[in-house]
């Protein structure tokens, strides 16, 4: 029988005929799309060997309450809002910043919350959302032909030859950062910040005289009645936890592998992995091939994970994605995400939602009205309509309508800074204001406006 002396031996713990087992590096036999091209290996595993020793920046424990938060959502009992940055920055990074994105966070879930009466499981894309995918690996201006941007985990924005040139002891900074918004974002959800008798002081200046900010004040209003009504119906209001604290996760985009790995644990208690840079990972519409290095890493871990679902994939795709990242039906561990665009979701997403439905994987569906639906303006802005994230949303719940499925939730891309990066909402922003304010390093985000408005649409078709 002739020999393969190219075949590695097979490693002893594997079983003949089964593929080997999964360990925190076993991604590395597979092809990794959307990798940076490191120009220093050495530097690069350096770096990891750091980011190795460091302490991990959240708790399986914590990744766990995820999942089962996820789970009720999975049964059609709570509704989960995912939002933040498209790219979080190395630069902007103050107190301020976090503060006004879960400032945002907080006013929808409220809104959603209240007018629902639906719990709201909040995940922020937010303490360690810095990597992107990017269409093409490099970018030509004027002749120049430079790597791609891919995120300041791996390196800047401006277009010259020095910036772009992959950078590993990025990863250091991503960690640190990451490190630091956690813990600003802890004190904020269990400091007081978040305390329901504060919900008034979510609204910012610049939302507070517009109309979406005075429906908000309202609400807010109802909210201060009810629990001056609790409390004289004998209720301890102080007693209740609930009231005066919020859990927010955080997630990002698990894309460069070896930074994933490097912050990838063993549970002293479960026995199990956990990647500890953040409770929720998600693996994006580019990278979610069956047999590629980003399917094969997450199957391995034990958080909730995401796979993002864009209007290419096939329903028999979407089935053995279940099968491979959520083997056990287990419900709270795989989110789907689907991002079709408003044009494509009412005639894509039904085929997904029956195959899932029928396949007997208990997943929680999320729309991302966002990626399905940015497009060039004319002054060559990226951009999106309000109208348009409207629609795929409202196409989500069409769809799982039919299907007699639960439209678990969404997925958006927001800041609570007054930009102006998306079109229309009731302030109207229109093709000519786009250059006023357009901050985002990547994909166009709504604004605090947008996003209150987006909140309470949303609710309304919750109610519904
Ligand atoms: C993103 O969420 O920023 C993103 C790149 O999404 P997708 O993978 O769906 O294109
Ligand atoms: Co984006």
């Amino acid at each position: 029988m002739p020999t393969n002396r190219f075949a590695r031996p097979a490693k002893p713990r594997d079983p003949v005929g089964m593929p080997p087992a999964w360990t925190p590096s076993s991604w590395r036999e597979l092809i990794a799309g959307q990798q940076p091209d490191w120009p220093d290996a050495n530097e690069l595993e350096a770096v990891t060997k750091v980011l190795a020793t460091y302490p991990p920046l959240v708790f399986a424990g914590e990744a766990r309450s995820l999942r089962s938060a996820l789970a009720r959502v999975a049964k059609g009992e709570a509704f989960v809002l995912q939002a933040g940055d498209c790219a979080e920055s190395f630069d902007a990074f103050s107190a301020d910043a976090i503060r006004d994105k879960l400032k945002v966070i907080l006013q929808m879930a409220v809104v959603l919350m209240y007018s629902s009466g639906v719990p709201v499981v909040k995940i922020g894309r937010i303490a360690g959302q810095y990597a992107k995918p990017r269409s093409a690996p490099t970018e030509r201006i004027d002749g120049v032909e430079l790597p791609s941007f891919r995120g300041h985990i791996v390196n800047d924005i401006a277009f010259n030859e020095a910036a772009r040139h992959p950078d590993a002891q990025r990863l250091l900074t991503a960690y640190h950062q990451s490190s630091s918004t956690l813990n600003l974002l802890r004190a904020f959800a269990k400091g007081g910040f978040a305390d329901l008798s504060r919900v008034h002081a979510w609204n910012q200046e610049f939302v507070n005289h517009s109309s979406e900010g005075r429906r908000y004040e309202q609400l807010a209003d109802e909210i201060d009645r009810a629990m001056r009504f609790m409390k004289a119906a004998g209720v301890h209001t102080e007693d209740e936890p609930q009231l005066h604290e919020v859990d927010v996760f955080t997630s990002h985009e698990a894309l460069i592998l070896g930074y994933e790995e490097a912050l990838t644990r063993q549970d002293s208690i479960s026995g199990d992995w956990y990647d500890c840079s953040a409770h929720m990972l998600w693996i994006g519409d580019r990278t979610h091939q069956i047999d590629g290095a980003h399917v094969e890493f997450l199957s391995g871990v034990h958080n909730p994970i995401g796979c993002k679902l864009g209007p290419r994939v096939t329903p028999d795709e979407v089935v053995a994605l279940c099968d491979k990242l959520d083997p056990d039906r287990d419900p709270g561990r795989l989110v789907l995400i689907s991002r079709m665009g408003a044009e494509n979701v009412t005639v894509m997403l039904p085929p997904l939602l029956e195959a899932v439905r029928d396949s007997g994987h208990p997943v929680v569906w999320e729309c991302d009205p966002m990626h399905g639906n940015t497009f060039t303006a004319e002054n060559g802005r990226k951009t999106r309509h309000f109208d348009h994230v409207l629609a795929e949303i409202a196409g989500f719940f069409l769809a799982h309508e039919a299907a007699g499925t639960w439209p678990g939730g969404v997925h958006v891309e927001l800041t609570g800074d007054d930009v102006t990066e998306c079109l229309g909402g009731a302030e109207e922003i229109v093709e000519s204001q786009l250059d006023s304010r357009y901050e985002t390093m990547c994909d166009p985000r709504l604004n605090a406006r947008q996003s209150l408005d987006l909140a309470f649409r949303v609710a309304e078709l919750l109610r519904r």
